[in-house]
């Protein structure tokens, strides 16, 4: 369906996961990397490094920790609900080394892991831009005991609270808007359960260690997309236009916002995207650490 506003053209959920990923590279905090890559344990053939990814879309992490050589042997599962994900992911990932063997679950990751309880551990679990669309009180509890004793997580873009476009169009209308966006977040329910948090980011600091978890690195991985004299980089004027819609379908209708300026500022937005205008940057922040705490 397309409307003035929401744009058909705009919805592959794939094709944003792919256009996130330069979006990534640049935002993913470096000493948090540093501090995760060079804490794990030397694996080998015999003993490879076994990686458990949830929420993973369609596997650009793995792609990065084998373009990165985190990654030498490995068996890395990477879980997502989505069908369509983990096909994109198939397709993605036929190129990676041999020494990573790579094991592509459709489930969900909660009953993934109550499944995998007690017959299966990691060394490292993975959680990228993933845990800010959950309850995290309930869901550490149930992913942390899937790591081996000492093991280590690595949790990265979470979001925490600021969504920036620029140029302003109102500042109070861009700010109405920024706050009511937000509230979504905190308000979403998945099958009646509390599913999100705007400010999950600086939440996780006591969130971890009340879970048990130590936290041995943590540092900010905003996202930063602007244009340059050739437009935006990559397919990145697509994860823009997605991220536009995104705030489109989220606040379609809300009885707090005038429907009619509301739909004519994402219009706006979306011909500051064609111009090669529009700034964006989400504030986000990146965890690694270990479970349990020694
Ligand atoms: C924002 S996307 C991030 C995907 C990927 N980590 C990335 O950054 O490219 C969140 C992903 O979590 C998946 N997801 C949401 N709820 C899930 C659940 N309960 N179990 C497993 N995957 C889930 C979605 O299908 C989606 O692919």
């Amino acid at each position: 369906m397309e409307t003035a506003t929401h744009i058909t053209e705009f919805d592959s959920f794939t094709r944003y996961l792919s256009a996130k990923k330069t979006v990534d590279d640049r935002a993913l905090n470096k000493h948090v990397w540093e501090a995760m890559a060079a804490a794990l344990p030397a694996a080998t053939a015999a003993k490879p490094l076994r990686v458990l990814e949830i929420g993973a879309g369609i596997g650009t992490m793995v792609e990065r920790l084998a373009a990165q050589n985190v990654l030498t042997h490995a068996h890395y599962t990477a879980v997502d609900t989505d069908p369509a994900n983990i096909a994109a992911a198939r397709q993605r990932l036929g190129t990676l080394p041999a020494s990573i063997h790579l094991e592509l679950v459709t489930a969900d990751a909660f009953a993934f892991a109550a499944n995998a309880h007690s017959t299966r551990t990691w060394d490292l679990l993975i959680a990228h831009a993933f845990l800010d669309l959950v309850d995290i009180p309930a869901a550490l509890p149930q992913l942390l005991p899937l790591l081996a004793p000492g093991g280590a997580y690595y949790f990265t873009i979470n979001f925490d609270g600021n969504t920036i476009l620029q140029p302003t169009i109102d500042a109070p209308f861009d700010k109405h808007i920024e706050a009511l966006y937000h509230r979504t977040m905190d308000e979403r329910l998945t099958n009646g359960k509390p599913s999100g948090d705007s400010q999950t980011g600086r939440h996780m600091f006591h969130q971890l260690r009340a879970a048990g978890a130590s936290i041995l690195a943590a540092g900010s991985s905003d996202w930063v997309v602007f244009a340059t004299a050739n437009g935006y980089p990559a397919d990145e004027a697509y994860f823009l236009h997605f991220i536009v819609n995104t705030m489109y379908g989220a606040l379609n209708g809300h009885p707090e916002l005038d429907q009619e300026r509301f739909s004519r500022w994402i219009a706006q937005r979306h011909a500051q995207i064609e111009r090669g205008e529009l700034v964006y940057i989400a504030h986000q922040l990146d965890f690694y650490g270990r479970f349990p705490t020694p």
